[in-house]
Protein backbone atom coordinates (compact mmCIF):
# COMPACT_ATOMS: atom_id res chain seq x y z
CA UNK A 1 0.00 0.00 0.00
CA UNK A 2 0.89 2.98 -0.74
CA UNK A 3 2.07 5.84 1.71
CA UNK A 4 -0.32 8.28 0.29
CA UNK A 5 -3.39 6.05 1.20
CA UNK A 6 -1.71 5.12 4.70
CA UNK A 7 -1.45 9.05 5.32
CA UNK A 8 -5.15 9.33 4.29
CA UNK A 9 -6.19 6.38 6.12
CA UNK A 10 -4.19 7.93 9.14
CA UNK A 11 -6.32 11.29 8.56
CA UNK A 12 -9.48 9.73 8.16
CA UNK A 13 -9.18 8.16 11.35
CA UNK A 14 -8.15 11.32 13.09
CA UNK A 15 -11.11 12.96 11.75
CA UNK A 16 -13.58 9.67 12.83
CA UNK A 17 -12.11 9.22 16.46
CA UNK A 18 -11.53 11.08 19.73
CA UNK A 19 -8.64 10.08 20.52
CA UNK A 20 -5.94 11.57 20.07
CA UNK A 21 -3.54 11.32 17.24
CA UNK A 22 -0.24 10.75 18.98
CA UNK A 23 -1.85 7.42 20.19
CA UNK A 24 -2.85 6.16 16.84
CA UNK A 25 0.92 7.14 15.70
CA UNK A 26 2.23 4.94 18.53
CA UNK A 27 1.07 1.90 17.37
CA UNK A 28 4.14 0.61 15.60
CA UNK A 29 6.41 2.63 17.40
CA UNK A 30 6.37 1.01 21.07
CA UNK A 31 10.03 0.16 21.63
CA UNK A 32 9.21 -3.25 22.19
CA UNK A 33 7.38 -4.23 19.35
CA UNK A 34 7.91 -6.08 17.34
CA UNK A 35 8.09 -8.49 20.24
CA UNK A 36 10.46 -11.92 20.76
CA UNK A 37 8.16 -13.58 23.07
CA UNK A 38 7.53 -17.08 24.25
CA UNK A 39 4.25 -19.12 25.07
CA UNK A 40 4.76 -19.94 28.94
CA UNK A 41 1.86 -22.66 28.35
CA UNK A 42 1.30 -25.79 31.07
CA UNK A 43 1.59 -22.94 33.88
CA UNK A 44 -1.72 -21.82 34.20
CA UNK A 45 -3.44 -23.95 31.56
CA UNK A 46 -2.58 -27.67 32.18
CA UNK A 47 -1.89 -29.58 28.78
CA UNK A 48 -0.71 -33.00 30.08
CA UNK A 49 1.74 -33.93 26.95
CA UNK A 50 3.75 -31.12 28.18
CA UNK A 51 4.64 -33.13 31.75
CA UNK A 52 2.72 -36.68 32.04
CA UNK A 53 4.36 -36.90 34.97
CA UNK A 54 1.89 -34.00 36.71
CA UNK A 55 -1.10 -36.59 36.35
CA UNK A 56 1.10 -39.65 37.86
CA UNK A 57 -0.37 -39.56 41.38
CA UNK A 58 -3.86 -39.73 40.22
CA UNK A 59 -5.83 -42.89 40.80
CA UNK A 60 -7.34 -44.75 37.72
CA UNK A 61 -5.42 -41.75 35.85
CA UNK A 62 -6.75 -43.09 32.70
CA UNK A 63 -10.58 -42.79 33.65
CA UNK A 64 -10.70 -38.96 33.60
CA UNK A 65 -12.95 -36.46 32.69
CA UNK A 66 -13.53 -36.40 28.69
CA UNK A 67 -12.34 -39.98 28.62
CA UNK A 68 -14.53 -41.63 25.72
CA UNK A 69 -14.94 -45.20 25.92
CA UNK A 70 -15.88 -47.81 24.57
CA UNK A 71 -18.22 -51.16 26.01
CA UNK A 72 -18.62 -54.60 24.16
CA UNK A 73 -20.68 -57.32 26.03
CA UNK A 74 -17.98 -60.46 26.47
CA UNK A 75 -21.36 -62.39 26.02
CA UNK A 76 -22.96 -60.97 23.00
CA UNK A 77 -20.01 -59.85 21.03
CA UNK A 78 -22.15 -56.56 20.75
CA UNK A 79 -21.15 -52.63 21.61
CA UNK A 80 -23.29 -50.70 24.10
CA UNK A 81 -25.15 -47.81 21.89
CA UNK A 82 -27.16 -45.09 22.76
CA UNK A 83 -30.05 -45.75 19.85
CA UNK A 84 -30.23 -42.64 17.98
CA UNK A 85 -27.06 -41.11 19.34
CA UNK A 86 -29.37 -39.95 22.85
CA UNK A 87 -33.13 -39.02 23.92
CA UNK A 88 -33.66 -43.10 23.81
CA UNK A 89 -32.89 -46.53 24.84
CA UNK A 90 -29.61 -47.54 25.19
CA UNK A 91 -28.99 -51.09 23.31
CA UNK A 92 -26.50 -53.58 22.93
CA UNK A 93 -26.57 -55.17 19.44
CA UNK A 94 -23.86 -53.13 17.82
CA UNK A 95 -21.04 -55.22 15.62
CA UNK A 96 -18.20 -52.29 15.45
CA UNK A 97 -18.69 -49.08 17.55
CA UNK A 98 -18.57 -45.39 15.95
CA UNK A 99 -20.28 -42.51 17.94
CA UNK A 100 -23.35 -43.67 19.21
CA UNK A 101 -21.39 -46.44 20.75
CA UNK A 102 -18.96 -44.13 22.46
CA UNK A 103 -19.29 -42.09 25.39
CA UNK A 104 -17.63 -39.49 27.96
CA UNK A 105 -16.90 -39.84 31.24
CA UNK A 106 -17.54 -37.16 33.62
CA UNK A 107 -15.74 -38.47 36.57
CA UNK A 108 -17.61 -38.20 40.33
CA UNK A 109 -14.26 -40.21 41.76
CA UNK A 110 -12.23 -42.54 41.08
CA UNK A 111 -14.54 -45.10 40.46
CA UNK A 112 -17.74 -43.57 39.61
CA UNK A 113 -18.80 -41.58 37.01
CA UNK A 114 -21.68 -39.84 34.51
CA UNK A 115 -21.64 -41.13 31.44
CA UNK A 116 -22.85 -38.46 28.32
CA UNK A 117 -23.56 -39.71 24.43
CA UNK A 118 -23.24 -38.39 21.33
CA UNK A 119 -26.36 -35.92 21.86
CA UNK A 120 -24.76 -35.04 25.02
CA UNK A 121 -27.75 -37.16 27.39
CA UNK A 122 -26.39 -39.15 29.87
CA UNK A 123 -26.96 -42.52 30.77
CA UNK A 124 -29.20 -43.28 33.44
CA UNK A 125 -32.01 -45.48 34.84
CA UNK A 126 -35.95 -44.88 33.28
CA UNK A 127 -37.93 -42.76 35.12
CA UNK A 128 -35.14 -40.96 37.24
CA UNK A 129 -34.33 -44.51 38.76
CA UNK A 130 -37.74 -46.09 39.15
CA UNK A 131 -37.52 -48.87 36.52
CA UNK A 132 -34.63 -50.72 35.95
CA UNK A 133 -33.97 -50.07 31.83
CA UNK A 134 -30.96 -47.93 30.90
CA UNK A 135 -31.90 -45.14 28.56
CA UNK A 136 -29.94 -41.99 27.65
CA UNK A 137 -32.57 -39.62 28.10
CA UNK A 138 -31.61 -36.49 30.82
CA UNK A 139 -29.84 -33.31 29.44
CA UNK A 140 -28.47 -33.16 33.26
CA UNK A 141 -27.10 -35.78 35.40
CA UNK A 142 -28.00 -36.88 39.18
CA UNK A 143 -28.28 -39.58 41.04
CA UNK A 144 -29.99 -42.17 38.38
CA UNK A 145 -26.95 -41.44 36.01
CA UNK A 146 -24.16 -42.23 38.17
CA UNK A 147 -22.29 -45.59 37.84
CA UNK A 148 -19.69 -47.14 39.39
CA UNK A 149 -17.11 -48.84 36.66
CA UNK A 150 -15.94 -52.20 38.36
CA UNK A 151 -12.11 -52.98 36.65
CA UNK A 152 -10.98 -56.50 37.30
CA UNK A 153 -8.11 -56.47 39.23
CA UNK A 154 -5.82 -58.25 36.43
CA UNK A 155 -7.00 -56.53 33.43
CA UNK A 156 -8.21 -53.46 33.80
CA UNK A 157 -10.12 -53.03 30.68
CA UNK A 158 -12.64 -55.81 31.89
CA UNK A 159 -15.23 -53.97 33.94
CA UNK A 160 -18.51 -54.57 35.52
CA UNK A 161 -20.98 -50.99 35.58
CA UNK A 162 -22.81 -50.90 39.00
CA UNK A 163 -26.22 -48.42 38.71
CA UNK A 164 -27.55 -46.24 41.47
CA UNK A 165 -29.98 -48.95 42.06
CA UNK A 166 -27.03 -51.08 43.43
CA UNK A 167 -27.42 -53.55 41.05
CA UNK A 168 -25.07 -54.39 37.24
CA UNK A 169 -26.16 -53.28 34.19
CA UNK A 170 -26.45 -56.66 31.87
CA UNK A 171 -27.11 -56.42 28.15
CA UNK A 172 -29.23 -58.38 26.32
CA UNK A 173 -29.50 -57.36 22.46
CA UNK A 174 -32.21 -55.01 22.16
CA UNK A 175 -32.49 -53.77 25.69
CA UNK A 176 -29.61 -52.90 28.87
CA UNK A 177 -30.92 -53.51 32.02
CA UNK A 178 -29.33 -52.80 35.48
CA UNK A 179 -30.66 -55.87 37.46
CA UNK A 180 -28.15 -58.29 37.31
CA UNK A 181 -27.27 -59.16 41.05
CA UNK A 182 -24.63 -62.02 40.16
CA UNK A 183 -20.70 -62.10 40.48
CA UNK A 184 -17.85 -63.24 38.25
CA UNK A 185 -16.11 -62.67 35.26
CA UNK A 186 -16.84 -65.45 32.59
CA UNK A 187 -17.25 -64.32 28.84
CA UNK A 188 -20.63 -65.68 29.64
CA UNK A 189 -21.52 -63.22 32.29
CA UNK A 190 -24.20 -60.59 30.42
CA UNK A 191 -22.76 -58.06 33.02
CA UNK A 192 -19.06 -58.21 31.82
CA UNK A 193 -17.92 -55.51 28.98
CA UNK A 194 -14.48 -54.71 27.11
CA UNK A 195 -14.00 -51.50 28.22
CA UNK A 196 -11.99 -49.93 25.31
CA UNK A 197 -10.43 -46.27 25.41
CA UNK A 198 -10.59 -44.59 22.14
CA UNK A 199 -9.71 -40.86 23.50
CA UNK A 200 -8.39 -39.54 26.82
CA UNK A 201 -7.98 -35.44 27.81
CA UNK A 202 -5.14 -34.50 29.83
CA UNK A 203 -5.71 -30.73 30.37
CA UNK A 204 -7.02 -28.39 33.66
CA UNK A 205 -10.30 -29.42 34.77
CA UNK A 206 -8.85 -33.32 34.51
CA UNK A 207 -6.32 -32.86 36.43
CA UNK A 208 -8.06 -30.84 39.37
CA UNK A 209 -10.66 -33.11 39.59
CA UNK A 210 -8.86 -36.34 39.18
CA UNK A 211 -6.66 -35.24 42.35
CA UNK A 212 -9.85 -34.35 43.64
CA UNK A 213 -10.55 -31.46 46.10
CA UNK A 214 -7.89 -32.56 49.00
CA UNK A 215 -4.65 -33.04 46.75
CA UNK A 216 -5.18 -30.84 43.58
CA UNK A 217 -5.03 -27.44 45.44
CA UNK A 218 -1.21 -28.64 46.96
CA UNK A 219 -0.79 -30.60 43.68
CA UNK A 220 -1.27 -27.07 41.42
CA UNK A 221 0.43 -24.58 44.21
CA UNK A 222 3.45 -26.50 43.90
CA UNK A 223 3.52 -27.09 39.93
CA UNK A 224 2.90 -23.01 39.98
CA UNK A 225 5.97 -22.97 42.40
CA UNK A 226 8.42 -24.69 40.48
CA UNK A 227 7.07 -24.32 36.95
CA UNK A 228 7.96 -20.45 36.64
CA UNK A 229 10.42 -17.96 38.87
CA UNK A 230 12.10 -14.89 37.95
CA UNK A 231 15.18 -16.88 37.03
CA UNK A 232 13.11 -17.91 33.94
CA UNK A 233 12.79 -14.54 32.83
CA UNK A 234 16.46 -13.66 33.92
CA UNK A 235 17.61 -16.58 31.54
CA UNK A 236 14.21 -15.20 28.63
CA UNK A 237 15.61 -11.07 29.02
CA UNK A 238 19.45 -12.35 29.16
CA UNK A 239 19.28 -14.50 25.80
CA UNK A 240 17.15 -12.13 23.32
CA UNK A 241 13.61 -12.42 24.64
CA UNK A 242 11.58 -9.29 25.51
CA UNK A 243 7.71 -10.59 26.15
CA UNK A 244 5.70 -13.72 27.72
CA UNK A 245 2.44 -14.75 26.45
CA UNK A 246 0.87 -16.24 29.86
CA UNK A 247 -2.40 -18.34 29.06
CA UNK A 248 -4.62 -17.90 31.93
CA UNK A 249 -7.82 -19.54 32.15
CA UNK A 250 -11.64 -18.12 33.26
CA UNK A 251 -11.39 -19.89 36.47
CA UNK A 252 -8.52 -17.26 37.47
CA UNK A 253 -10.99 -14.31 37.69
CA UNK A 254 -13.01 -15.99 40.67
CA UNK A 255 -9.65 -16.47 42.53
CA UNK A 256 -8.89 -17.76 45.16
CA UNK A 257 -12.20 -19.88 45.32
CA UNK A 258 -13.15 -20.50 41.99
CA UNK A 259 -15.95 -23.07 40.91
CA UNK A 260 -15.30 -26.76 42.12
CA UNK A 261 -12.75 -28.71 40.45
CA UNK A 262 -10.45 -25.96 39.66
CA UNK A 263 -8.38 -24.65 42.94
CA UNK A 264 -7.26 -20.90 43.62
CA UNK A 265 -3.64 -19.68 43.26
CA UNK A 266 -3.13 -18.78 40.06
CA UNK A 267 -4.21 -15.46 40.46
CA UNK A 268 -1.18 -14.83 42.70
CA UNK A 269 0.97 -16.54 40.36
CA UNK A 270 0.34 -14.18 37.15
CA UNK A 271 1.05 -11.23 40.07
CA UNK A 272 4.53 -12.84 40.81
CA UNK A 273 5.04 -13.01 37.08
CA UNK A 274 4.04 -9.31 36.21
CA UNK A 275 6.38 -8.59 39.63
CA UNK A 276 9.21 -10.86 37.96
CA UNK A 277 8.89 -9.36 34.13
CA UNK A 278 9.59 -5.71 35.75
CA UNK A 279 12.46 -6.86 37.16
CA UNK A 280 13.61 -8.13 33.80
CA UNK A 281 12.51 -5.24 31.46
CA UNK A 282 9.94 -8.00 30.11
CA UNK A 283 6.48 -7.61 28.74
CA UNK A 284 3.15 -10.02 29.00
CA UNK A 285 0.98 -10.66 26.81
CA UNK A 286 -2.39 -12.20 28.86
CA UNK A 287 -3.78 -14.68 27.22
CA UNK A 288 -7.48 -15.83 28.07
CA UNK A 289 -6.57 -18.85 26.51
CA UNK A 290 -9.61 -21.41 28.43
CA UNK A 291 -13.37 -19.98 28.32
CA UNK A 292 -16.26 -21.29 30.52
CA UNK A 293 -17.93 -23.62 27.79
CA UNK A 294 -14.65 -24.33 25.88
CA UNK A 295 -14.10 -22.70 22.39
CA UNK A 296 -12.35 -25.52 20.80
CA UNK A 297 -12.80 -28.74 22.74
CA UNK A 298 -8.94 -29.19 23.23
CA UNK A 299 -7.31 -30.11 26.64
CA UNK A 300 -5.95 -26.52 27.10
CA UNK A 301 -9.46 -24.93 26.60
CA UNK A 302 -10.10 -26.16 30.08
CA UNK A 303 -13.14 -28.47 28.69
CA UNK A 304 -14.67 -31.29 30.94
CA UNK A 305 -15.73 -33.36 28.28
CA UNK A 306 -14.35 -31.95 24.81
CA UNK A 307 -17.45 -30.87 23.96
CA UNK A 308 -17.27 -27.15 22.57
CA UNK A 309 -19.80 -25.55 24.00
CA UNK A 310 -18.81 -21.71 24.09
CA UNK A 311 -21.33 -19.05 21.93
CA UNK A 312 -23.43 -16.07 22.70
CA UNK A 313 -25.18 -17.22 26.00
CA UNK A 314 -21.34 -17.42 27.08
CA UNK A 315 -20.62 -13.72 26.04
CA UNK A 316 -21.54 -11.73 29.52
CA UNK A 317 -19.42 -13.78 31.31
CA UNK A 318 -16.19 -14.12 29.21
CA UNK A 319 -16.65 -10.32 29.13
CA UNK A 320 -16.54 -10.20 32.91
CA UNK A 321 -13.37 -12.33 32.85
CA UNK A 322 -11.52 -9.86 30.32
CA UNK A 323 -12.84 -6.94 32.32
CA UNK A 324 -11.42 -8.42 35.47
CA UNK A 325 -8.06 -8.92 33.82
CA UNK A 326 -7.93 -5.52 32.58
CA UNK A 327 -8.50 -3.58 35.79
CA UNK A 328 -6.13 -5.58 37.77
CA UNK A 329 -3.29 -5.18 35.03
CA UNK A 330 -4.00 -2.06 33.50
CA UNK A 331 -1.36 0.45 35.01
CA UNK A 332 1.13 -2.42 35.00
CA UNK A 333 3.96 -1.26 32.97
CA UNK A 334 4.67 -4.46 31.88
CA UNK A 335 0.96 -5.09 30.70
CA UNK A 336 1.82 -5.21 27.06
CA UNK A 337 -1.60 -6.45 25.74
CA UNK A 338 -4.88 -9.23 26.80
CA UNK A 339 -5.66 -11.51 24.23
CA UNK A 340 -9.41 -11.90 24.64
CA UNK A 341 -9.72 -15.77 23.62
CA UNK A 342 -7.15 -18.63 22.07
CA UNK A 343 -8.16 -20.44 18.95
CA UNK A 344 -12.42 -20.08 18.71
CA UNK A 345 -12.67 -23.03 16.60
CA UNK A 346 -15.28 -22.58 13.79
CA UNK A 347 -17.63 -23.49 12.58
CA UNK A 348 -18.75 -24.15 16.42
CA UNK A 349 -17.76 -20.34 17.44
CA UNK A 350 -19.43 -18.31 14.84
CA UNK A 351 -18.13 -15.12 13.06
CA UNK A 352 -21.19 -13.59 14.26
CA UNK A 353 -21.15 -14.45 17.80
CA UNK A 354 -17.26 -13.70 17.75
CA UNK A 355 -17.17 -10.37 16.60
CA UNK A 356 -20.04 -9.40 19.19
CA UNK A 357 -17.50 -10.97 21.78
CA UNK A 358 -14.60 -9.26 20.20
CA UNK A 359 -16.18 -5.73 20.38
CA UNK A 360 -17.34 -6.43 24.29
CA UNK A 361 -13.94 -7.60 25.31
CA UNK A 362 -12.35 -4.82 23.81
CA UNK A 363 -14.58 -2.20 25.43
CA UNK A 364 -13.81 -3.60 28.33
CA UNK A 365 -10.31 -3.43 27.86
CA UNK A 366 -10.81 0.16 26.91
CA UNK A 367 -12.52 1.29 30.12
CA UNK A 368 -9.61 0.38 32.06
CA UNK A 369 -6.66 1.04 29.49
CA UNK A 370 -6.41 2.74 25.91
CA UNK A 371 -2.32 1.62 25.88
CA UNK A 372 -2.59 -1.99 25.96
CA UNK A 373 -2.61 -3.79 22.73
CA UNK A 374 -5.95 -5.92 22.66
CA UNK A 375 -5.32 -9.40 20.68
CA UNK A 376 -7.83 -11.24 18.34
CA UNK A 377 -7.38 -14.35 17.54
CA UNK A 378 -8.30 -15.46 13.98
CA UNK A 379 -10.70 -18.65 14.42
CA UNK A 380 -9.05 -22.31 13.54
CA UNK A 381 -10.90 -24.53 11.34
CA UNK A 382 -12.64 -23.54 8.15
CA UNK A 383 -12.38 -20.01 8.06
CA UNK A 384 -10.68 -16.83 5.96
CA UNK A 385 -7.95 -15.65 7.93
CA UNK A 386 -8.65 -12.36 6.78
CA UNK A 387 -12.48 -12.33 8.28
CA UNK A 388 -11.40 -9.99 11.08
CA UNK A 389 -9.43 -7.05 9.40
CA UNK A 390 -12.61 -4.90 8.79
CA UNK A 391 -13.71 -5.09 12.19
CA UNK A 392 -10.40 -4.68 13.68
CA UNK A 393 -9.85 -1.10 10.97
CA UNK A 394 -12.43 0.22 13.62
CA UNK A 395 -10.44 -0.07 16.76
CA UNK A 396 -7.66 1.08 18.05
CA UNK A 397 -4.49 -0.71 18.92
CA UNK A 398 -5.71 -4.43 17.77
CA UNK A 399 -3.75 -6.93 17.01
CA UNK A 400 -4.61 -10.57 14.86
CA UNK A 401 -2.79 -13.31 16.06
CA UNK A 402 -2.08 -16.38 14.05
CA UNK A 403 -0.80 -19.73 14.79
CA UNK A 404 1.46 -21.63 12.48
CA UNK A 405 2.60 -25.25 13.01
CA UNK A 406 3.87 -27.11 10.18
CA UNK A 407 2.13 -30.19 12.15
CA UNK A 408 -1.40 -30.83 12.49
CA UNK A 409 -2.00 -31.42 9.15
CA UNK A 410 -1.40 -34.29 6.96
CA UNK A 411 0.34 -31.73 3.88
CA UNK A 412 3.30 -31.67 6.25
CA UNK A 413 3.38 -35.76 6.16
CA UNK A 414 5.21 -36.29 3.09
CA UNK A 415 7.71 -33.12 3.53
CA UNK A 416 11.50 -33.06 3.78
CA UNK A 417 13.87 -30.66 5.45
CA UNK A 418 14.12 -27.98 2.13
CA UNK A 419 10.17 -28.48 1.31
CA UNK A 420 9.70 -27.30 4.71
CA UNK A 421 12.07 -24.54 5.16
CA UNK A 422 10.48 -23.77 1.49
CA UNK A 423 7.05 -23.29 2.88
CA UNK A 424 7.89 -21.29 5.39
CA UNK A 425 9.51 -18.80 3.08
CA UNK A 426 7.07 -19.20 0.79
CA UNK A 427 3.71 -19.59 1.95
CA UNK A 428 3.71 -18.84 5.81
CA UNK A 429 5.37 -15.41 4.29
CA UNK A 430 2.59 -14.90 2.05
CA UNK A 431 -0.08 -15.97 4.81
CA UNK A 432 1.48 -13.79 6.88
CA UNK A 433 1.49 -11.07 4.71
CA UNK A 434 -1.98 -10.90 3.77
CA UNK A 435 -2.82 -10.53 7.29
CA UNK A 436 -0.09 -7.78 7.73
CA UNK A 437 -1.97 -4.36 6.40
CA UNK A 438 -0.25 -0.99 7.13
CA UNK A 439 -3.79 0.37 7.79
CA UNK A 440 -5.58 -1.88 9.93
CA UNK A 441 -4.12 -3.94 13.20
CA UNK A 442 -0.92 -5.56 14.06
CA UNK A 443 -0.08 -8.95 13.18
CA UNK A 444 1.24 -11.71 15.74
CA UNK A 445 2.42 -15.51 14.86
CA UNK A 446 1.59 -15.97 19.08
CA UNK A 447 2.42 -19.17 18.66
CA UNK A 448 4.78 -21.73 16.44
CA UNK A 449 7.69 -23.85 17.45
CA UNK A 450 10.06 -25.43 15.78
CA UNK A 451 9.39 -28.83 15.70
CA UNK A 452 7.67 -30.72 12.69
CA UNK A 453 6.60 -34.44 11.06
CA UNK A 454 10.11 -35.22 10.09
CA UNK A 455 11.70 -37.95 12.53
CA UNK A 456 15.60 -38.32 12.44
CA UNK A 457 16.57 -34.89 11.36
CA UNK A 458 19.62 -33.20 12.47
CA UNK A 459 20.71 -30.73 14.63
CA UNK A 460 21.75 -28.08 11.68
CA UNK A 461 17.94 -29.07 10.10
CA UNK A 462 16.41 -27.61 13.16
CA UNK A 463 18.39 -24.45 13.53
CA UNK A 464 17.49 -24.02 9.64
CA UNK A 465 14.24 -24.62 10.01
CA UNK A 466 13.82 -22.41 13.66
CA UNK A 467 15.71 -19.61 11.57
CA UNK A 468 13.78 -19.69 8.83
CA UNK A 469 10.85 -18.95 10.73
CA UNK A 470 12.59 -16.35 13.31
CA UNK A 471 13.13 -14.84 10.08
CA UNK A 472 9.75 -14.86 8.39
CA UNK A 473 7.95 -14.36 11.63
CA UNK A 474 9.86 -11.12 12.29
CA UNK A 475 8.06 -9.76 9.71
CA UNK A 476 4.91 -9.31 11.93
CA UNK A 477 4.05 -6.11 13.21
CA UNK A 478 3.46 -7.08 16.63
CA UNK A 479 5.78 -9.87 16.81
CA UNK A 480 5.94 -13.63 17.36
CA UNK A 481 5.89 -15.87 20.22
CA UNK A 482 7.55 -19.82 20.08
CA UNK A 483 5.02 -22.83 21.96
CA UNK A 484 6.27 -23.38 24.63
CA UNK A 485 9.21 -22.69 27.33
CA UNK A 486 9.34 -25.54 29.16
CA UNK A 487 8.30 -29.00 27.99
CA UNK A 488 8.88 -32.26 28.03
CA UNK A 489 9.55 -32.67 24.31
CA UNK A 490 12.58 -31.17 23.87
CA UNK A 491 12.15 -29.34 20.40
CA UNK A 492 8.99 -27.55 21.87
CA UNK A 493 10.74 -26.13 24.75
CA UNK A 494 12.51 -22.95 24.15
CA UNK A 495 14.49 -23.43 27.23
CA UNK A 496 15.95 -26.37 25.82
CA UNK A 497 16.61 -25.04 22.08
CA UNK A 498 18.21 -22.15 23.43
CA UNK A 499 20.62 -24.14 26.29
CA UNK A 500 21.30 -26.56 23.42
CA UNK A 501 21.67 -24.03 20.71
CA UNK A 502 19.22 -24.68 18.35
CA UNK A 503 17.88 -21.27 18.51
CA UNK A 504 20.80 -18.13 19.63
CA UNK A 505 18.19 -15.03 19.63
CA UNK A 506 21.32 -12.68 20.31
CA UNK A 507 22.84 -13.24 16.49
CA UNK A 508 19.31 -12.64 14.70
C1 LIG B 1 -17.43 -42.38 45.03
O1 LIG B 1 -18.71 -41.80 45.03
C2 LIG B 1 -19.74 -42.74 45.29
C3 LIG B 1 -21.07 -42.05 45.05
O2 LIG B 1 -21.09 -40.81 45.70
C4 LIG B 1 -19.57 -43.27 46.70
O3 LIG B 1 -20.58 -44.22 46.98
C5 LIG B 1 -18.21 -43.96 46.79
O4 LIG B 1 -17.96 -44.39 48.10
C6 LIG B 1 -17.12 -43.02 46.37
N1 LIG B 1 -15.87 -43.77 46.24
C7 LIG B 1 -14.70 -43.27 46.61
C8 LIG B 1 -13.52 -44.15 46.36
O5 LIG B 1 -14.58 -42.16 47.10
C1 LIG C 1 -30.99 -52.64 18.05
O1 LIG C 1 -32.12 -52.79 18.90
C2 LIG C 1 -33.09 -51.79 18.76
C3 LIG C 1 -34.17 -52.02 19.81
O2 LIG C 1 -34.68 -53.32 19.70
C4 LIG C 1 -33.65 -51.82 17.34
O3 LIG C 1 -34.61 -50.76 17.18
C5 LIG C 1 -32.53 -51.62 16.36
O4 LIG C 1 -32.99 -51.73 15.04
C6 LIG C 1 -31.45 -52.66 16.59
N1 LIG C 1 -30.31 -52.34 15.74
C7 LIG C 1 -29.57 -53.29 15.18
C8 LIG C 1 -28.41 -52.79 14.34
O5 LIG C 1 -29.77 -54.46 15.36
C1 LIG D 1 24.76 -16.35 19.46
O1 LIG D 1 25.02 -15.37 18.49
C2 LIG D 1 25.82 -14.30 18.96
C3 LIG D 1 25.88 -13.23 17.87
O2 LIG D 1 26.24 -13.80 16.64
C4 LIG D 1 27.18 -14.80 19.35
O3 LIG D 1 27.96 -13.74 19.84
C5 LIG D 1 27.00 -15.87 20.44
O4 LIG D 1 28.25 -16.44 20.74
C6 LIG D 1 26.05 -16.96 19.97
N1 LIG D 1 25.76 -17.84 21.10
C7 LIG D 1 26.00 -19.14 21.08
C8 LIG D 1 25.69 -19.89 22.34
O5 LIG D 1 26.47 -19.71 20.11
Amino acid sequence: MSSYSYVKCVWAFYLLSSWVPTLWFAQGADPYLPVKAVNLGNWLVTEGWMKPSLFAGIPNQDLLDGTQVQFMSTKLQKYLCAENGGGTDVVANRTSPSGWETFRLWRINESTFNLRVFNKQFFGLENQGKGNKVVAVLNSPGNSETFQIVRKNDDGNRVRIKASNGLFLQAKPGLVTADYGGSGWDDNNPSVFQMKIVRTLQGEYQITNGYGPDRAPQVMQDHWNAYITNEDFRFLSSNGLNAVRIPVGWWIASDPTPPKPFVGGSLKALDNAFTWAQNNGMKIIVDLHAVQGSQNGNDHSGTRDGFQEWGDSNIQDTVAVIDFLAARYANNPSLAAIELMNEPLAPGVTLNDLKKYYKAGYDAVRKHTSNAYVILSNRLGPADSKELLDFARGLNRVVIDVHYYSLFSDMFNNMNVQQNIDFINNQRASDLSAVTTSNGPLSFVGEWTAEWAISGASKEDYQRFAKAQINVYGRATFGWAYWAYRCAQNHWSLKWMIENVYINLSSS
